[in-house]
């Protein structure tokens, strides 16, 4: 199948482009580099042997959008352009919306034209908000996001739904993603944020690094095992298979399939500085600090949909994360610069 990955210079977009290329799937890539660089394609293309056609393009751009279309017989869509970052959702909620409502509703309207009927979705275990239970099944209702990050993947899952029932050839794939780490194992491409990370494992890796002194850890009275926060980390290249895994699923599929692609285990931040501690042989200077506004006890997922629909199942452990995503960082200390 021959798959547009719009966002797919990103972290997640990158790796899913090796693991459809490996699989068999052509793709082609539309970024406007917002949040990566085209070194990751060129890194890509290394790893794969393969050339990938790529869009310096902005999703958002209905007539950037048309030509990519036009020039290109597309099959399926994965969607991960998105913008990221909670704080930066709550101090700019309007970039925030523009750019991940106005980018989906503009691959719709292309795929519209063109009769383009399969759509990945790039959601996140955030729409679930702060769970009364755990671990979370896609059955469960969805809660109120605490920030507008979260709405607009929330506001997207309905505009996603609703565009299926309208039309009964479309098939849509709602992913959530649990918390993705770690690197594709020739640590050629990984995990680049911008200035200071404001997500757990590139923190450390930058620790690790010496680019940053120490990790602070976001609260240690929570009701866990050790005080702090657990979450569902998952490897980035098992995440990338679930979307191989989807895009097979969505050539006999119609209507809105929401999964959870997590592994179905929680580690506490405390149990990741441990594992990164003795997989990569490296001591993480640690600080306590209050927790962080916005942030949840535990977040894991039921893992069970993913296996029973989409035949997919992390494979991947903690330790293999904590070694890839060191493995990058260590042969990339400044990232893609
Ligand atoms: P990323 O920032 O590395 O990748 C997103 C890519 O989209 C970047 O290359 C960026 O330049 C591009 N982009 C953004 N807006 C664009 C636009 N308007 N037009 C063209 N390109 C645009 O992020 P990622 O971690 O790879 O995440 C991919 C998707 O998965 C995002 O939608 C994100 O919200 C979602 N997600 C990520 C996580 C996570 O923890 N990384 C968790 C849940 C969901
Ligand atoms: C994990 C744990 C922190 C940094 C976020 C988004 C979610 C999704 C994934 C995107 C928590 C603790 C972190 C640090 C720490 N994003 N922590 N010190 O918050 O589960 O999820 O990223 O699309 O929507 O909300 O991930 O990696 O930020 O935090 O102690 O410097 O690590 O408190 O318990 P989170 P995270």
């Amino acid at each position: 199948m021959k798959v547009l990955l719009a966002g797919g210079a990103g972290y997640i977009g990158s790796h899913t482009c090796v693991e459809l290329i490996e699989a068999g799937h052509s793709v082609i890539i539309a970024d406007n580099y917002s949040n990566s660089c085209p070194v990751a394609i060129e890194r890509v293309e290394e790893i794969t042997g393969t050339k990938i056609p790529h869009y310096e393009a902005d999703v958002c751009d209905p007539e950037a959008v048309e030509r990519i279309f036009s020039e290109n017989e597309i099959d399926a869509v994965i969607h991960f352009a998105g913008l990221k970052a909670v704080g930066e959702s709550c101090e700019k909620p309007v970039m925030y919306y523009r750019n991940n409502i106005d980018s989906t509703l503009t691959l719709l309207e292309a795929m519209k034209r063109h009769n383009v009927n399969r759509f990945i979705f790039s959601s996140s275990a955030t729409v679930y908000g702060t769970p009364k239970t755990v671990p979370l099944v896609e059955t469960m209702p969805t809660g109120t996001p605490t920030n507008p990050y979260g709405w607009t993947k929330l506001m997207m899952e309905q505009i996603l739904s609703d565009t299926a029932k309208a039309n009964p050839e479309m098939s849509i794939v709602i992913l959530r993603y649990f918390n993705p780490i770690g690197a594709h194992k020739s640590g050629r491409i990984g995990e680049d944020p911008n200035g200071i990370p404001n997500n757990l494992m590139p923190y450390i890796t930058q620790v690790a690094a010496g680019r940053l002194p120490q990790l602070g850890v976001f609260g240690d009275d929570y009701p866990t095992h050790d005080g702090t926060g657990v979450r569902d980390y998952i490897h980035v290249v098992d995440l990338a298979k679930g979307h191989v895994k989807a895009i097979d699923y969505s050539s006999d599929h119609t209507g809105t399939e929401i999964v959870n692609l997590g592994t179905g285990t929680g580690y506490s931040v405390l149990d990741i500085v441990k594992a990164f501690e003795r997989v990569n042989h490296i001591t993480i200077p640690y600080v306590i600090k209050p927790r962080r506004a916005g942030d949840i006890a535990e977040c894991y997922a039921n893992a069970e949909k993913a296996e029973k629909v989409l035949g997919w199942k992390a494979e991947l452990g903690l330790d293999e994360m904590c070694y890839d995503s060191w493995n990058w960082q260590s042969h990339n200390v400044n990232g893609y610069k």
